[in-house]
C-alpha cells in the first residue's frame, strides 16, 4: 500500500543518511520495504501524540548506526540466512542452561562446550547474564545495565569469547532480552528516583491509589505468594510503581515511545555481539490497559512487529523467539496473524504442548493430550516451536478448559488433581514437586519440581527400587522422544540430560526461599556427574546415552524439519499418543504409551496409516518390528520411532 506521507518522510530520512549507509544497497532496500509497515504502527501506538514522525526518525538513525556498527562476518551470515529456513532444520537441538550453576562462570563454559557437543546440543540458551541487582534478581531477569555483562560471570569480553566459540564449533547462541521491566537499580529507574521526569515517563508511575486500585480490579497477579499486588510504593519518590512481576522489578511504559526506541538500540547493540535468537522475556505483558488482563493485548503484538520489523531491517539473520506461556489459541498469535511468517515473532514456545505432557504422566492417558493437540490453531509456515518438557519456571496448566472437557473431565477438579499429583498429595504418586504461587483469591496454583523428580526418580532413588527407577528413566526418555521429534527446537533443560532431581537448598538462603523455582534450577557437581556417567548401569548413565542417540537420530531425520507437517492421529487407544510426521513419501510414526502397563495397537491402524507392515522399524532401536501377532506393542512407558526400512 502506498502511503505519501511514509513515502515522504522516508525520502527526507534517507537523504539525512551518511552516504556510506545510503548507498549500501542491502539496508535501504530493507528500510524501504519495511517502512510503510513501521509508519502505520507507529501512528497505531502514538499517533495521538503529533510528535510520532520525530520518533520514528529517531528510531531509523538507530537503525542506521547499528547497521554501521555490525561487523562483515555478521553482514554476511545475514545474507546466507535470507531463507529463514536455519532454525526450522531437524539438526538444531538446544540446551537452556544458568551459566553460574551449569559451570561457575564463561570461562567455566568453555571447558564444557565438549561435553554438549557430545550430547548433540548444537543451540545454547544462556539464561540472563546481564548486571542486576545482587541479592535478588528472579535468576537474572531483573537488568539494571543492559549493556554490562554480570562480574557473576565474568566480563564482556569472556562473553565474546564464549559466543566465538560456540560460532567455531557451528553452534548457534541464544539469550535472553528482558523487555518488559527493568531492575528497579537500572540507571532509568534510578533517575526516575531522583525526581527526573523523562525518566518517569520510562516507567509506570502514579502518586496516590486511585489508578492503582483500578488496574488491580482486572490485572491477575503473578507471584501472588512472593510479590502479591502489582504496585509498589517507592519511598524516595513517594509514588506508586507499576509492578506486575516482583517488587523490584519495574514495568517498563511502552506508551512513551522512547521506551520502545531504547529497548531496540539494546536488541541491536546485542545483537552486533553475535547472539543468534533472542528470547523476549514476557512479550504478553508489555501493553497495559486500564479494565484489562493486560496480556496478548493487540498492541503488545504492534509492538512486537517493530521489534521484528528493525531486526529485519539491521540484523535480518538473527531471529526472536517469544516467551508467551499463554492459552494456546494466543500462543499462535505471536507468529503474526497473517498467513505469512516473518511479521512478528519466528519462534514460541510450545507451553501447551510442555503442561499437555504433564497431563499425560499424572493421568496415564492422552485424552487431553490428543484433544488440545489437535484443537491447536495452525501454525504459519516458516515460524516453528521450541519444544520442551521442563525449564527453569514452573509448569502452568494453562491449556484450554474446553479439550479437558471432552476428554470427561471438569477442568477445575482435574487440574486439582494434577497439581496434587505433582506435589504429592495424592496417594500412590511417584512425583515430589511443590505447588508454586498458591493464590487462595481463585484457587490457581503451578507446580515446581525437576524433570527427574516429577517423574519419579527422586523417590524411586529414595526407595532404592530398582522396577521404579526403571519406570522414571522410561518416562524421562518418553517425553525427551516427543520434543525430539515432534517439529520445532528439542530444548533441553540443563541438569536434565543426566535426570537430575530436586534441589532443596534453596531453602536456606534468604535470596530464594521465597520462590520454590529454585527447586529445580540445580548447581551441576562435575566430579558426581562424571563418575555418574562412568559407570552404564547408572539411571543417569542411561538418560544421557539415550538422548545422545536421540538427538543422533534427530539429525538424520530430514522428516523431523518444522516444515508444518505433524499429524495428531487417533490411536483408538487412551494411552498412547501418535503423530505422524512427513516429508514426501518418506514417513514416521512416533508411538508413545504413557501407561505402565503393555498396550497394542492393532497392525491395521499402522497400514491406515501408510506404513508398509512387511517392513516396520524402529528407528530409535534400530530393530525390525514384527506385526505377525496383528499388532504392535509397547511395553511400559514405551516410545516407537516406527517407519519402514529403508
Ligand atoms: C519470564 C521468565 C521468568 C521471570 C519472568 C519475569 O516469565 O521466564 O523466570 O520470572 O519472566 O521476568
Ligand atoms: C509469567 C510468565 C510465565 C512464567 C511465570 C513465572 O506467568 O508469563 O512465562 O512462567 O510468569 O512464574
Amino acid at each position: 500500500m502506498f502511503n505519501p506521507k511514509a513515502h515522504n518522510l522516508l525520502k527526507e530520512i534517507i537523504n539525512d543518511l551518511p552516504s556510506a549507509i545510503r548507498q549500501d544497497e542491502d539496508f535501504v532496500f530493507r528500510l524501504a520495504t519495511n517502512f510503510s509497515g513501521l509508519y502505520q504502527r507507529f501512528q497505531d501506538l502514538y499517533g495521538s501524540k503529533h510528535s510520532f514522525e520525530g520518533a520514528l526518525g529517531q528510531l531509523v538513525t538507530v537503525l542506521a548506526n547499528q547497521y554501521n556498527n555490525r561487523s562483515e562476518g555478521l553482514r554476511l551470515k545475514d545474507l546466507e540466512r535470507q531463507d529463514g529456513q536455519w532454525f526450522l532444520s531437524n539438526e538444531v537441538t538446544g540446551m537452556m542452561l544458568y551459566v553460574d550453576r551449569f559451570s561457575d562462570d564463561l570461562k567455566g563454559l568453555l571447558t564444557k562446550m565438549d561435553y554438549l557437543e557430545d550430547l548433540g546440543i548444537n543451540l545454547l540458551h544462556l539464561m540472563p547474564l546481564l548486571e542486576g541487582p545482587k541479592e535478588k534478581n528472579d535468576g537474572g531477569y531483573a537488568v539494571s545495565d543492559y549493556f554490562k555483562i554480570d562480574k557473576r560471570f565474568g566480563s564482556n569480553n569472556d562473553f565474546h569469547k564464549v559466543v566465538h566459540e560456540t560460532h567455531n564449533r557451528e553452534m548457534y547462541v541464544m539469550c535472553d532480552l528482558v523487555i518488559n521491566h527493568t531492575s528497579e537499580e537500572h540507571e532509568w529507574a534510578q533517575l526516575a528516583k531522583k525526581g527526573d521526569p523523562k525518566y518517569q515517563d520510562y516507567y509506570y508511575m502514579f502518586n496516590d491509589r486511585t489508578v492503582p486500585d483500578l488496574f488491580e480490579r482486572s490485572l491477575p497477579e503473578v507471584f501472588p505468594e512472593s510479590s502479591p499486588g502489582n504496585f509498589t510504593f517507592s519511598e524516595e519518590m513517594g509514588k506508586w510503581v507499576m509492578t506486575v512481576f516482583n517488587d523490584y522489578q519495574w514495568d517498563l511504559n511502552y506508551g512513551n515511545p522512547q521506551v520502545l526506541i531504547e529497548m531496540i538500540n539494546i536488541l541491536l547493540t546485542q545483537a552486533n555481539w553475535g547472539i543468534d535468537i533472542f528470547r523476549l522475556d514476557a512479550v504478553a505483558f508489555v501493553w497495559k490497559k486500564l479494565g484489562a488482563t493486560s496480556q496478548n493485548l493487540p498492541e503488545a503484538h504492534t509492538i512486537l512487529q517493530i521489534y521484528k520489523a528493525c531486526t529485519q531491517i539491521v540484523a535480518p539473520g538473527v531471529a526472536l523467539l517469544a516467551e508467551a506461556i499463554v492459552a494456546p489459541d494466543e500462543i499462535v498469535k505471536y507468529f503474526g496473524t497473517s498467513n505469512i511468517a516473518g511479521n512478528e515473532c519466528d519462534i514460541a514456545y510450545h507451553a501447551t504442548l510442555m503442561a499437555l505432557l504433564w497431563d499425560s504422566i499424572a493421568t496415564h492417558n492422552c485424552k487431553v493430550l490428543t484433544n488440545g493437540l489437535q484443537s491447536m490453531p495452525f501454525k504459519v509456515h516458516g515460524a516453528t516451536w521450541i519444544n520442551y518438557v521442563r525449564c527453569h519456571d514452573d509448569i502452568g496448566l494453562g491449556y484450554s478448559d474446553e479439550d479437558i472437557w471432552r476428554a470427561g473431565y471438569n477442568p477445575h477438579e482435574h487440574r486439582k488433581f494434577i497439581v496434587n499429583f505433582f506435589t504429592g498429595r495424592f496417594d500412590g504418586t511417584f512425583a515430589s514437586g511443590m505447588p508454586f504461587m498458591y493464590n487462595p483469591k481463585n484457587g490457581d496454583a503451578r507446580i515446581s519440581g525437576s524433570l527427574a523428580s516429577l517423574a519419579g526418580l527422586e523417590k524411586a532413588i529414595e526407595e532404592d527400587d530398582i522396577d521404579k527407577i526403571d519406570f522414571a528413566v522410561k518416562r524421562i526418555l518418553l517425553l525427551h522422544a516427543i520434543i525430539i521429534s515432534y517439529g520445532g527446537i528439542p530444548m533441553l533443560y540443563y541438569g536434565d540430560e543426566t535426570g537430575t532431581e530436586n534441589d532443596y537448598s534453596f531453602l536456606q538462603d534468604d535470596k530464594t526461599a521465597d520462590d520454590n523455582r529454585w527447586l529445580h534450577r540445580p548447581k551441576i557437581d562435575w566430579k558426581k556427574q562424571f563418575e555418574n556417567l562412568k559407570d552404564e548401569r547408572n539411571p543417569r548413565a542411561i538418560i544421557f546415552k539415550a538422548l545422545k542417540k536421540m538427538i543422533q537420530t534427530r539429525k538424520s531425520s530430514p522428516e523431523w524439519a518444522d516444515h508444518n507437517s505433524c499429524r495428531i492421529l487417533d490411536t483408538g487407544n487412551d494411552h498412547v499418543l501418535a503423530f505422524e510426521r512427513r516429508l514426501g513419501d518418506k514417513v514416521t510414526l512416533t508411538l508413545a504409551n504413557f501407561k505402565d502397563s503393555d498396550q497394542w495397537l492393532p497392525i491395521d491402524w499402522v497400514a491406515e496409516n501408510r506404513l508398509n507392515i512387511d517392513n516396520l522399524y524402529d528407528k530409535y532401536t534400530e530393530e525390525h518390528i514384527n506385526g505377525i501377532s496383528g499388532a504392535v506393542t509397547l511395553s511400559p512407558y514405551q516410545f516407537m520411532w516406527l517407519t519402514e526400512e529403508y
